[in-house]
C-alpha cells in the first residue's frame, strides 16, 4: 500500500501558511463563496487557472476539461455554467484556450487515439470550418497557434449560445463571455479580444475577431520570421484596432 505522504505534508504546510497570514482566512471561506469569475480552461497540468491570475481559493470557478471545449450536450460543463451563472451570479465567464495544446494537435491528426477521438472531433470541426484560413500559414506550428485561437473563439460563442447565458442575458443580468489564450512559454495571458455582455454582441464580437485574424495573417505575410511570434503580432493587431 503506497501513501501519497509527501502531498499531504505539502498541504498542512500549505493550510498552515495560509493561516499564518490571515487566521480567520478558512473560517470565512467555509462560510460562503462568492466568485465573480468563471474559468473554463484546459486540463493540461500547466494551465493552473487560480495562479495565473493571481487569485485565491473563493474567487474563482472553476472548470476544466480537455481542450476548453464547450458542448452542448455536456451535463458537466452546462451544470458548472448554470450554478456559476443561476447561483453565484458570476459576472465574467472566461474561455481560456492555451497555445501549444495537446489536444487540440491531436484533434487534426489522422491517427487514432481511441475514445478521445469522439471529444476531439468538436475541435476538429472547428479545423474544418477554418480550413482554408489554416491553409494560408506556412508552418504547422502557427497553424496549431491559430486553431487554438480560432479553438477559444468557436467555443465562446458556443457558450453564448447555451440556454443558460441567453436566459442570463434576456434577464437582464450582468454577465460578459471572454476569450483568452494563456502562453505556456511565458505565462502571459492573449486577450483574444471576445468579449460579448448580451446576445446582440455575440455575432459582432465574432465577426470582429474573425477581421483580427485576418490583419494576423496579413501581418504575418509581411514581416519576417523573427517577428511571427504570435503575442507579437497580435499586441500590433490590437494597436490597429485600438
Ligand atoms: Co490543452
Amino acid at each position: 500500500m503506497e501513501k501519497l505522504t509527501d502531498l499531504l505534508e505539502k498541504n498542512r504546510e500549505w493550510a498552515e501558511k495560509i493561516n499564518q497570514e490571515d487566521p480567520h482566512f478558512f473560517e470565512t471561506l467555509a462560510q460562503q463563496q462568492a466568485p465573480e469569475y468563471l474559468w473554463i480552461g484546459c486540463s493540461d497540468s500547466r494551465v493552473p487557472a487560480n495562479e495565473i491570475v493571481g487569485m485565491l481559493p473563493g474567487e474563482l470557478f472553476v472548470h476544466r476539461n480537455v481542450a476548453n471545449v464547450v458542448v452542448h450536450t455536456d451535463m458537466n460543463c452546462l451544470s458548472v455554467v448554470q450554478y456559476a451563472v443561476e447561483v453565484l451570479k458570476v459576472k465574467h465567464i472566461m474561455v481560456v484556450g492555451h497555445y501549444g495544446c495537446g489536444g487540440v494537435a491531436a484533434s487534426i491528426k489522422s491517427e487514432p487515439h481511441g475514445l478521445i477521438d469522439n471529444w476531439l472531433r468538436n475541435i476538429r470541426r472547428v479545423y474544418q470550418k477554418h480550413r482554408e484560413f489554416l491553409s494560408t500559414w506556412d508552418h504547422s506550428h502557427q497553424q496549431l497557434d491559430r486553431l487554438c485561437e480560432l479553438n477559444v473563439i468557436e467555443q465562446s460563442v458556443n457558450l453564448c449560445e447555451t440556454t443558460i447565458v441567453q436566459q442570463a442575458w434576456a434577464n437582464g443580468q450582468e454577465l460578459t463571455v471572454h476569450g483568452w489564450i494563456y502562453g505556456l512559454s511565458d505565462g502571459l495571458v492573449n486577450d483574444l479580444e471576445f468579449n460579448a455582455s448580451g446576445a446582440e454582441e455575440v455575432e459582432e464580437q465574432y465577426q470582429l475577431a474573425m477581421n483580427k485574424m485576418g490583419k494576423l495573417q496579413e501581418l504575418a505575410q509581411a514581416s519576417d520570421k523573427s517577428q511571427q511570434n504570435a503575442r507579437t503580432m497580435w499586441d500590433k493587431v490590437r494597436s490597429i484596432f485600438d
